[in-house]
């Protein structure tokens, strides 16, 4: 398992580029399985999952290919095995949104169940409820959703808010389950994320007729038939802010190009309460902090409020605020994973239920810290950066699930973070000794 020696105390500073966005491509690859014929994606970033989610997409049947590090072929004329393994689903829940596609085209799939992970339950009741609504039978078999629908799914009124608000890829997988649905299908209380208006808009160029896009209230006229599509995913906004929050917790200035403002007003928001300025720039922003860091307080939400997948790497910034500042966590309750090891660089955080009270301290102290999912790595990395001294960070196969090459980008840009293995070492001194 590698993990990064990273050298506190270095500013950020000239540009760092975005990629696709992870959350917007993989629900596009499993919709591109309702178009027969030979998909084009172009900006799918280069990450583990998006790896996973293309050898689920091949034991389909359906061949997936890589021009290049950024453009990726899905070949779905045929759908010969409509069935998500548990060993693939185990390691990436994102894989049970080729549940709504699937039972849409081939009118019956089996998807294993996902378990829980770090950051909480989980559950997916309501894709389930969405999708019976649409006339699928459903029951669980040896840990798998078995869905079937004989005949078609048929297109009706439902409502999929839940006890955290929308669910995104509950979202997903209903819309892209009903654009081949008989007649038409009315979902309120959808999620209103740009990842979700982005899979409409790919869904609609395929021959789907989705409207209210981006919006809670979504209209989808049922179709006979998809097409294949060639479709360019949206920039990732969670890669985007978290270089945001890099280049003020190094007290740095730093241009993020493919950055999409429009979808980060809360997080921009959030950036000058805090004593940052953010300043649009080509297709992007330059983002500094001037003077100190101010404290403020966060609630998550779905979208356009602040997001979940930016509240580790805020908390890492607020550690560092003068003056006390409350994180409340709206969508994953037990989301906090990163707060014991925060503390161990000597941050001053306290969690009481689903919040966490953040008294700002002068300086973090470097220690070895471990990685507990993709968001809490990202903060530990940024912590690491503004700390004095030299951070461990273990685990970072958490973040090589959703950053590309983040090292060599945090590096290029002024950081110092340096990729270790410790088998390598291990290897280095056995050839040592010979
Ligand atoms: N929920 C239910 N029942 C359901 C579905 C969701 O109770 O059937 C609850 C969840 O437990 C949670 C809330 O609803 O409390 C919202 O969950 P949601 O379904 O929106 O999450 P998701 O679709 O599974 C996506 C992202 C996550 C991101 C969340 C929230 C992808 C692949 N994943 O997950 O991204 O945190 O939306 O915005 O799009 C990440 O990238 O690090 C990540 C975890």
């Amino acid at each position: 398992m590698d993990y990064f020696r990273i050298g506190g105390g270095k500013r950020l500073r000239v540009t760092v580029e975005v990629n696709g966005a992870k959350n917007a491509a993989l629900p596009i690859m499993a919709a591109t399985l309702l178009g027969e014929g030979r998909s084009e994606l172009i900006d799918v970033p280069d990450l583990s999952d998006i790896a996973v989610f293309g050898q689920l997409i091949e034991q389909l049947g359906c061949p997936v290919t890589r021009p290049d590090k950024h453009r990726m072929i899905i070949d779905a004329t045929r759908v010969d095995r409509p069935f998500g393994d548990y060993e693939i689903v185990r390691k990436m829940r994102a894989s049970v949104c080729i549940l709504g596609p699937l039972l849409a085209r081939c009118r019956r799939v089996e998807v294993s169940m996902p378990g829980g992970c770090s950051i909480g339950d989980r559950p997916v009741d309501i894709h389930l409820r969405g999708l019976r609504a649409l006339g699928a039978q459903i029951h669980l078999k040896g840990g798998y959703i078995v869905a079937e629908a004989p005949k078609g799914l048929v297109g009706a009124e439902i409502f999929l808010g839940g006890p955290f608000g929308s669910t995104v890829l509950g979202t997903a997988n209903v819309m892209m389950a009903a654009t081949l649905a008989k007649g038409r299908t009315i979902i309120e209380s959808a999620a209103c994320e740009p990842e979700i208006a982005d899979l409409a808009r790919c869904l609609n160029q395929m021959g789907a007729k989705i409207s209210g896009v981006g919006s809670p209230h979504l209209v989808i006229e049922g179709v006979d038939h998809l097409g294949p599509v060639r479709h360019t995913v949206i920039p990732d906004r969670i890669e985007a802010g978290t270089f945001m929050a890099a280049a003020v917790i190094t007290g740095g200035r730093l241009t993020i190009r493919n950055c999409c403002l429009e979808h980060l007003m809360a997080v921009v928001d959030k950036l000058r309460e805090i004593g940052a300025t953010v300043e649009a720039d080509g297709d992007g922003c330059t983002v500094a902090l001037v003077g100190n860091l101010r404290p403020a307080d966060i609630t998550t939400l779905p979208y356009p409020g602040f997001p979940t997948d930016l509240q580790a790497q805020f908390m890492a910034l607020l550690a560092l605020a003068e003056g006390n500042s409350l994180i409340i966590e709206k969508i994953f309750p037990d989301r906090f994973m990163h707060v014991a090891e925060l503390n161990r660089m000597a941050a001053n955080l306290r969690k009481e239920g689903a919040a966490v009270l953040v008294a700002g301290v002068p300086r973090l102290i470097a220690a070895p810290v471990m990685a507990s999912d993709l968001r809490a790595s990202a903060a530990l990395v940024m912590a690491g950066m503004a700390a004095e001294g030299t951070t461990t960070v273990n685990r970072v196969y958490h973040i090589d699930r959703g950053y590309e090459k983040i090292e060599e980008k945090l590096n290029a840009v002024g950081a110092r973070i340096a990729r270790e293995n410790p088998n390598a070492k291990m290897a280095l001194k056995e050839g040592d000794m010979t």
